[in-house]
């Protein structure tokens, strides 16, 4: 039958994702709490990394980020006005355990009762990660994620925290990136608690990998009916030729960038053929650890935002691998300078799903920072748009071809504490002004809304 002409094309809508997809936002306690010495809470590593002068873009910190710890009643208003339905945020460890373990502060878990029990009023269901990156100080003071003990003291915040929201939040995620706080906090020194070398690395890698099963086996224990995760950052590796060298420096680099956390807790133990620096985490692994690394996650977590062309250098130590910069690579980038490469989310859809093991994947976090205007009250957002359309038709496309895929959600609901750039770049569906902290909600804030009506 010749089709009509007249009949209208199916709008590009959340509809099209059926009606399990899960959309939502994702936000992290340190990027938007603020009120960061309010009642008992303790610093975190990011409060005393922040503090020293010349690590973050113009010295900013995240002491009083969007002061979500006082407006999250407003701000979850906004969500629900926009029509989204799933609430991503982290708990910051230092705000429930003042001391990193042993008391427990009733203020702390005063003010994650009122935002879960808030959001569930409005119908907004919560998503908990338990560990997006702020560590309390005096956990770090003891060696923090370089020292074994690290896995009984995040054993037992899971317990707190299991015992204590479980009874409503059924959703959670166990670790935040893990790549990129071992990584860039412990071995190129540019997070907190800004650590370099390997000998803080490895270590760091080993007890974060160990410390993501034991959070998923508590959970597992004590909440009822939860649904468990945790997320991984990825991006789609490329070789910049086809150079046998760059070829394997890009192997490398996807066993680093996408494989290194994944694969133990599958049973796959960590990728050494490809990346054999990680033969060094022997000297971590004691018996018995790579079966404890091992949990039956309910759905895995990944954070897409870019793809990285890599290239091999005899300069870069250990690893002969290098990223081209994408400001020399000519291509659209963000004020990140990541590149704008929507099939990235395609292709990492499709990289996990062929592991045996994964059930269900989730994007947990995409988004993009542009440069935003405020003019007459309004932003008017145009790239930030398009890159959700663009991406979003590759999560898609993913779906129409029957691969996993459960849900999307929008790194960011609100311009928030960009880590060591500050307040610079700007990911938000929200607009901030952190000198009023007025919202003004973004064109893309409003076509998300209305792409996500029911
Ligand atoms: C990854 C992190 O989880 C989040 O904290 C960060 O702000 C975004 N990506 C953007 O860089």
């Amino acid at each position: 039958m010749p089709k009509n002409k007249t009949s209208k094309k199916t709008k590009f809508t959340s509809k099209k994702f059926g009606e399990d997809f899960v959309w939502g936002v994702s936000v992290a306690a340190y990027q938007i709490e603020g009120a960061h010495e309010k009642h008992d809470k303790s610093p975190s590593i990011w409060d005393t990394f922040t503090s020293k002068p010349g690590v973050i873009h113009k010295n900013e910190t995240g002491d009083t980020a969007c002061d979500f710890y006082h407006s999250y009643k407003e701000d979850i208003l906004l969500m629900k006005a926009m029509n989204i339905s799933n609430f991503r945020f982290s708990l910051s460890w230092s705000r429930i355990l003042p001391k990193g373990i042993g008391d427990v502060s009733a203020r702390g878990i005063q003010f994650y009762n009122e935002v879960i029990d808030f959001c569930m009023e409005h119908n907004i269901i919560p998503w908990v990660t338990l560990y997006h990156w702020d560590l309390p100080q005096v956990l770090q003071d003891k060696g923090g994620w370089t020292n074994r003990e690290i896995v009984s003291w995040f054993e037992y915040f899971t317990t707190v925290c299991a015992t204590n929201f479980g009874d409503r939040v059924k959703h959670w995620m166990v670790l935040n990136e893990p790549m990129v706080f071992t990584g860039a906090g412990h071995f190129l020194g540019v997070h907190a608690p800004g650590l370099k070398g390997l000998k803080n690395f490895l270590p760091a890698i080993h007890h974060a990998v160990l410390c993501q099963a034991a959070g998923g086996r508590i959970l597992r224990e004590r909440v009822s009916g939860a649904t468990i995760g945790t997320t991984f950052s990825c991006s789609y590796i490329t070789p910049v030729n086809k150079k046998k060298k760059n070829i394997l420096a890009a192997e490398k680099a996807d066993a680093l960038l996408n494989r290194l956390f994944i694969e133990p807790s599958l049973g796959l133990g960590y990728p050494v053929a490809a990346a054999p620096i990680l033969k060094k985490l022997k000297k971590y692994i004691q018996p018995g650890d790579l079966e404890d690394a091992v949990f039956d996650f309910d759905f895995i977590g990944i954070q897409n935002y870019t793809r990285e062309v890599v290239k091999h250098s005899y300069f870069i130590p250990y690893l002969s691998a290098k990223i081209v910069d994408a400001k020399n690579r000519n291509v659209q980038t963000t004020v990140m300078n990541w590149e704008v490469y929507p099939k990235s989310i395609y292709k990492m859809i499709k990289k996990f799903n062929a592991y045996e093991g994964v059930k269900k994947i989730i994007i947990t976090e995409n988004g993009a920072a542009f440069e935003d205007n405020v003019a007459n009250g309004f932003v008017n957002d145009i790239e930030r748009r398009k890159f959700f359309k663009q991406y979003l038709k590759q999560v898609y496309k993913a779906k129409e071809k029957g691969l996993k895929i459960d849900g999307y959600f929008v790194w960011t609901l609100m311009d928030n504490f960009e880590w060591a750039e500050g307040y610079k770049p700007r990911f938000g569906l929200i607009h901030v002004n952190f000198e009023t902290q007025e919202r003004i909600v973004k064109s893309s804030g409003k076509w998300f809304a209305k792409f996500l009506k029911p």
